[in-house]
């Protein structure tokens, strides 16, 4: 049984930033006004500074995997194949670390052959996801995922795809505050999510406190979260979903206080890209690029509105179980304009960042959503409960499900070479 759908690029349907609104009807917000008092720093342009010899050396690096691109396998083309005796790579009920928002099995959904799907690129095959060779290669060092509760979904997942190579003494999970730290003992090594929404300081920084309708964004400071990330050996970053509330992003110039003051409207994807601007500024600062690592995540979808994909016109993601078929298939809730400015401003680091383009191959996955399987954060009213699609969640995902093929992507372009010419035997 195969599911055809190769990625094919940039077919996608254009829309506006306005039915991005959509994405969030779902839940009831509190406004909570985090306060902060902490030094500002002031929105600069993109400020270059002399290179060093290592970024010199960095450069030349990029430049010769530039020349030889042409031979390097592009591991985000390909399909989905359905294949339960591949997947998933663990059980829900047998990693203890999954948030209750994202176990969909225990918390009633019917079927279960969205664990069962495995990506396969067009042009090579990803090599099989290694647990202990993973630890080996984070030995003495720190993974950190930065972002929100899709990068959140990611880090879980890689947590799930290794402690089952650890045994229980030698492995702990703690919270302080915004930042989760898993320990692999025997490793000194340790994965580690840090949460920031918008990367840069906000009002949502709260990590469990953030359920706010009136988002402001510091797009010019970082410092707040960045003194947490110093020290980490590779950085996986994501942020897109919480800039998504309208046309323009409320930007403060000063710090947060107890009275917040000097808020203006800018564009979103003009916010977005001050911010990404200031977050390479920090990786060029703070990373090496012969020692470190740096990823960024692209959008991940949602499905609201199961029009878009040819079913139900009043539908959602609710019910769906199987992904969607239509090679290239981009629906409302990806903005290309968006998508754009990460990749201008990315491949533009003077330390390398990888791209891990995981957005057109989640548009496909339709049926991997929590949809109502999940631990709500209220009572839900019998109204509610008598229409499941009025409080359906298409924007996270289950786990196992498709964070755990993000992590293999991950795991295939931070650990190996990928040609296009990997032999088969590769394979799972
Ligand atoms: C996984 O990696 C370890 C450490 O590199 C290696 O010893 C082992 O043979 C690998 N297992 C498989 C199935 O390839
Ligand atoms: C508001 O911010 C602008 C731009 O940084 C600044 O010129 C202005 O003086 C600020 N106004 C107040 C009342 O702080
Ligand atoms: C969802 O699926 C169930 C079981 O197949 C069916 O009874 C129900 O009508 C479906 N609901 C929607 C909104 O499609
Ligand atoms: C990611 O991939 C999509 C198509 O799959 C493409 O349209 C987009 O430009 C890529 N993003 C970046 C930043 O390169």
């Amino acid at each position: 049984m195969k599911h055809s759908a190769a990625a094919a690029h940039g077919q996608g349907r254009r829309r506006s930033l306005s039915s991005h609104v959509l994405v969030f009807s779902l839940v009831v917000f509190v406004f909570v006004l985090y306060s902060e008092d902490f030094s500002c720093i002031i929105i600069r342009p993109f400020h270059r500074r002399y290179r060093t010899e290592q970024q010199v050396d960095a450069e030349a690096r990029v430049a010769a995997a530039d020349k030889n691109g042409a031979a390097e396998c592009d591991v985000f083309a390909g399909e989905w194949v359905y294949e339960p005796a591949a997947r998933p790579l663990y059980a829900e009920e047998e990693c203890p670390y999954i948030q209750p928002q994202l176990t969909c099995q225990a918390h009633g959904r019917p079927d279960s052959g969205y664990q069962h799907w495995r990506w396969q690129p067009s042009a090579c095959s990803l090599p099989r996801f290694n647990a202990t060779f993973m630890l080996e290669k984070l030995r003495g060092k720190r993974l950190m995922f930065i972002g929100d509760s899709l990068n959140r979904g990611q880090f879980t997942s890689m947590v799930c795809l290794l402690h089952r190579a650890i045994p229980d003494a030698a492995k702990s999970m703690q919270t302080f505050g915004s930042l989760t730290v898993f320990k692999a003992k025997d490793y000194d090594a340790s994965i580690e999510f840090y949460w920031a929404p918008f990367l840069v300081e906000s009002n949502s920084d709260d990590a469990v406190v953030h359920r706010i309708t009136d988002r402001i964004a510091r797009v010019g400071s970082i410092m707040k979260h960045a003194r947490y990330w110093k020290g980490a050996d590779i950085v996986v970053f994501n942020t897109y979903l919480w800039w998504m509330a309208g046309r323009k992003m409320k930007i403060l110039r000063g710090p947060f206080g107890r009275e917040t003051k000097n808020i203006t409207e800018m564009a979103t994807e003009d916010a977005y890209r001050l911010a990404l601007r200031r977050t390479v500024k920090w990786v060029e600062e703070s990373m090496d690029a012969r020692r470190n690592r740096v990823v960024f995540v692209t959008m991940s979808p949602s499905h609201p509105s199961s029009k878009e994909w040819g079913g139900d016109p009043a539908g959602n993601c609710y019910n769906e179980t199987a992904p969607i078929g239509e090679a290239g298939y981009w629906g409302s809730g990806t903005s290309k304009s968006m998508m754009r400015v990460a990749g201008d401003v990315l491949r533009r680091s003077r330390v390398p960042v990888t791209l891990l383009n995981i957005t057109q191959l989640s548009e496909y996955r339709k049926d991997a959503h929590t949809q109502i399987y999940k631990k709500q954060w209220g009572p839900l009213s019998p109204a509610q409960l008598a229409d499941p699609q009025s409080y359906a969640d298409c924007i996270h995902w289950c786990l196992p499900g498709l964070p755990d093929t993000w992590n293999e992507l991950l795991y295939a372009k931070i650990f190996f070479s990928m040609p296009k010419s990997q032999p088969r035997a590769f394979v799972v």
